[in-house]
């Protein structure tokens, strides 16, 4: 088996990056360089102010930065001298074209694949990290061979998803449930490029948690724990609307049904509804490759899990519009919370894009407030919108005069505002619209709020 000590990773992103520096901390050994085509990118990995928010990122950057684990545009220099290579570049939802709207966009991870092709004059493990459709590392498997000009270099793939979430990347990393390695385990030389992947994780992470498969089943385990994740929120939204129906409250619910073993507490947190650049990339993904199957039915109840999401959201943009007596135009409303969750100033496929735009449509006048989000990134969210929107840099500003306030993400520092103060300044009646439920909902309404509380009794 080869023993690896220099790795690179394509794809300087939300997971490139939090991932290479957690093997660049936990193995002193290997030299981890991470590239990436975007130069503003590298530079910020390069920099004091680094291109993403997560926490406890910094500390392990600057403990490895310019000792193993090192940043660059030079793709082509770290492949030529890398034993394994991590392809962790994006795979988004394609645009145009056949799928459009479902299926994945593997431009991106087929470049990378052709230029690997190019520039390998040895043997290369590579790593799909990103998420992609099963039977991917097929199709890579081809490009990278007939593209290579020399024949003898082999190329063993193997797939190694990432599950980690935004806002807790770095725990998730230290402390992951598992590691999962799909690879072609039936020969040899799949098993020992498993062993190999295997062998850098067992630096930090109990054997017994890293998990080895074959190459399809990784793959598509990575799309089946992010549909499974989602169903759970699109199942607990569903309750929320029959609760505010039938006056039961949904986080009792939750609570009752999360004490079932069977069932567990984690992921019953109603809401606006999710978010995030990979739930409903990766459900419409697997829904699409369920229709390639002929699968109809299957596909079609995993586009119930994205139809339901959609559902919560202009839901939550008529329960406000009806509650402020049909008419918020020129009302000033403001959004505490832009990111699509807490403890990241990611903001790609928020609820409050959709919920923000809704109620602009209704000539609502947005005051919004974000801790991490920046307000160039709401005015790319929110193109042709910005006439209707003002970002403000503390909640305060945004809470001035206003007739509403929405909660769009569970920022902890949301639950520790002087209500009363807000009261004060806010137009009456007030109103407070919780999607998130972090809210004291009976001390809002003795202040004199009126509050309405996603799955809870109005
Ligand atoms: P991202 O957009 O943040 O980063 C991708 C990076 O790849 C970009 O910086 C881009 O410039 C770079 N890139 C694209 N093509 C390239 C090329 N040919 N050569 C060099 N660099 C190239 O994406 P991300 O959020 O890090 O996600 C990456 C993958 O990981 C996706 O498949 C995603 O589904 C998966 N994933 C994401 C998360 C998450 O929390 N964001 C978690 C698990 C898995
Ligand atoms: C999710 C998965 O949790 C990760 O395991 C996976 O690796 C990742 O997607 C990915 O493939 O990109 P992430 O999207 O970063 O991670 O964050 P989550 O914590 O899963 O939250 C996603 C959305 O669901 C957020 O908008 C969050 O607010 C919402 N959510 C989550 C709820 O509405 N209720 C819950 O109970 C939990």
């Amino acid at each position: 088996m080869v023993k690896i000590t220099t790795i690179c990773c394509i794809g300087a992103g939300y997971v490139g990056g939090p991932t290479m520096a957690m093997i660049a901390l936990k193995c002193p050994h290997i030299k981890v360089t991470v590239v990436d085509i975007s130069q503003p990118r590298i530079d910020a990995w390069n920099s004091d102010e680094l291109p993403i928010y997560e926490p406890g990122l910094d500390e392990v950057v600057k403990a490895c930065r310019g000792k193993n684990l090192f940043f660059s545009t030079d793709v082509a220099g770290a492949i030529r001298e890398s034993q394994m290579i991590f392809v962790s570049v994006n795979t988004p939802t394609k645009k145009t074209g056949l799928g459009s709207g479902k299926a994945a966009d593997l431009t991106y991870w087929e470049s990378a694949a052709r230029t690997i092709a190019a520039e390998s004059k040895d043997n290369k493990i590579i790593v799909e990290k990103s998420t992609v459709p099963v039977r991917t590392a097929e199709a890579i498997e081809k490009v990278l061979k007939r593209n290579c000009s020399d024949a003898s270099v082999q190329f063993d793939i193997l797939s190694n998803p990432e599950f980690l979430a935004e806002g807790t990347a770095i725990s998730d990393l230290t402390a992951p449930d598992r590691v999962l390695i799909g690879g072609k385990i039936e020969n040899e030389a799949g098993q020992a490029a498993v062993d190999a992947l295997a062998e850098v994780y067992a630096n930090w992470v109990p054997k017994n948690q890293i998990i080895t498969a074959n190459l399809w089943s990784a793959e598509l385990s990575k799309l089946a724990a992010n549909a499974f994740l989602a169903q759970r929120i699109s199942s607990i939204n569903a309750m929320s609307a029959l609760c505010e129906a039938t006056g039961a409250d949904v986080a009792q619910v939750a609570h009752s049904i999360g004490t079932d073993s069977r069932i567990g507490p984690k992921f019953l947190n109603a809401s606006v509804g999710f978010g995030g650049s990979c739930f409903q990339k990766d459900i419409l993904n697997l829904a699409y490759i369920c229709e390639c199957h002929g699968l109809k039915e299957v596909a079609d109840y995993w586009y119930s899990v994205v139809g339901m999401n959609d559902y919560q959201k202009s839901r939550f943009v008529r329960r406000v519009v009806s509650a402020m007596f049909n008419t918020i135009r020129n009302k000033k409303i403001a959004m505490l919370g832009f990111a699509f969750k807490k403890d990241t100033g990611d903001t790609r496929e928020t609820p409050a894009i959709d919920v923000g735009k809704g109620l602009i449509e209704d000539g609502a006048q947005l005051a919004i407030y974000d801790p991490q989000v920046k307000e160039d990134q709401i005015a790319y969210d929110m193109e042709g919108m910005m006439g209707n929107i003002t970002c403000y840099k503390t909640a305060k500003e945004a809470l001035q005069d206003a007739h509403a306030v929405t909660i769009m993400t569970e920022w902890d520092e949301f639950k520790s505002y002087d209500w009363k103060e807000i009261y004060d300044v806010m137009q009456k009646p007030a109103f407070v619209f919780d999607g998130r439920l972090i809210l004291d909902h009976d001390h809002l309404r003795e202040i004199g709020f009126i509050v309405y509380a996603l799955g809870k009794p109005i």
